[in-house]
């Protein structure tokens, strides 16, 4: 952590430039090594106060609302690949003023869309989701491989030739996974779908691959596509990640209020929530690191850490520190930037912590500051 903890307001996310940019190089290294074109889900990462750095490097973003292919176009200046489970009537002539790419979830959505599609001038270019069959995620709840799933059509509903109208494929089976996941993946691919794959013009291989993890064999990656790519010369590569880009590139900064004590447990109550600020925290569920702290050490001054909402399951623990905690210090979580700020809301009222980042220049610049009007313009 490279931060001046003293110029931070609380709560505050703040993104460290220079971990972006890291990220950045390494996922350019992978598009230009193995001839590939990577672009950012903005699901994962939508900090478009950063995407000035991010065009320097990837060229388009893949939406999947008409309000991420609206900010893909206006912030981050490219036409969006699209892909959503359905797509509303009313929003459809509008997104195809916004996309070059549109991934159909099921054959009878491609028939809903197509005359509007084909009629087109711009030349939309159009894709199936494929479903693999295959996937290594263990939480059901990003699976998307489960029986029953309702993401991508199966092989079977396929037939030999690739629908007409169609030039690409696209599979979305990863989550935070490595490349030899993607590699058995891929088996699964072919072994269902090879021959489709010889009549398209792109494959997309959606989202999941971490490839900005320390342990990632980024060089298995890009051997990885390569020899895909000569397997299927007529075919242009697609990754689509989101959360790699974000990747421990910073921090949800926050301050103990008050230090509360039930039934032997020490809760630090704090001025962010797991709920509305975390919510992965208790979803998925995982236990993020805190700066100075570990998993909970016999003898030593552990805590729960306590949300500011109301939710009764709004805390995470425990982690021990070197000092009893007091109000008024800092607690730092790790890696708070992909799927956080995209997914916060403002349950029970409670503000938005701000956006910040430290710059490049070692100063820290705050992009946005949260306060009533924004909690009720959501609402009416
Ligand atoms: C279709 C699709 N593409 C890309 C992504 C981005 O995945 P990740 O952020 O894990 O790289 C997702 C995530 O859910 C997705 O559903």
């Amino acid at each position: 952590m490279n931060i001046d903890l003293k110029q931070i307001p609380s709560p505050c996310y703040v993104l460290e430039e220079r971990l972006l940019r890291k990220n950045l190089e390494l996922i350019n290294k992978v598009q230009k090594e193995a001839g590939v074109k990577i672009i950012l889900a903005l699901k994962g990462f939508a900090m478009f106060s950063t995407f000035k750095i991010v065009k320097q490097y990837l060229e388009t973003c893949t939406a999947s609302s008409l309000n991420e292919a609206k900010l893909c176009n206006q912030e981050m200046k490219g036409k969006a690949h699209l892909y959503s489970p359905v797509y509303l009537e009313n929003e459809f002539d509008e997104l195809l003023k916004l996309s070059s790419h549109i991934t159909f979830n099921s054959l009878s959505q491609w028939d809903k869309f197509k005359n509007k599609v084909l009629a087109n001038t711009q030349k939309i270019s159009c894709g199936l989701r494929i479903n693999p069959e295959y996937s290594e995620v263990k939480t059901d709840l990003y699976n998307p491989c489960i029986a029953g799933s309702r993401l991508g059509i199966r092989a079977e509903n396929l037939g030999n030739k690739l629908t007409d109208g169609i030039e690409g494929l696209h599979f979305h089976s990863l989550c935070e996974n490595n490349s030899y996941t993607l590699e058995n993946t891929l088996k699964s691919v072919e072994e269902k779908f090879s021959h489709l794959l010889k009549q398209a013009k792109w494959l997309n291989m959606g989202g999941g691959h971490l490839m900005t993890h320390k342990e990632y064999n980024v060089q298995h990656l890009i051997d990885l596509l390569k020899d895909f790519k000569n397997k299927y010369p007529n075919l242009e590569i697609i990754l689509e990640p989101g959360g790699a880009v974000g990747w421990q590139t910073g921090y949800l900064v926050s301050t103990v209020q008050d230090i509360i004590e039930s039934k032997g447990i020490k809760v630090a109550m704090l001025d962010v929530s797991f709920s509305a600020h975390m919510p992965d925290c208790l979803e998925m569920p995982y236990k993020p690191m805190i700066h100075g702290a570990t998993d909970a050490i016999e003898g030593k001054p552990t805590y729960r850490m306590g949300g500011v909402t109301c939710l009764a399951g709004d805390h995470l623990g425990d982690y021990s520190f070197e000092k009893p905690l007091k109000p008024g210090d800092k607690i730092v979580f790790d890696d708070m930037i992909h799927y956080t700020m995209v997914k916060t809301t403002t349950f029970n009222g409670v503000t938005h912590p701000s956006i910040g980042i430290w710059t490049e220049g070692n100063k820290f610049k705050l992009v946005r500051k949260f306060g009533y009007e924004d909690y009720r313009n959501r609402l009416s």
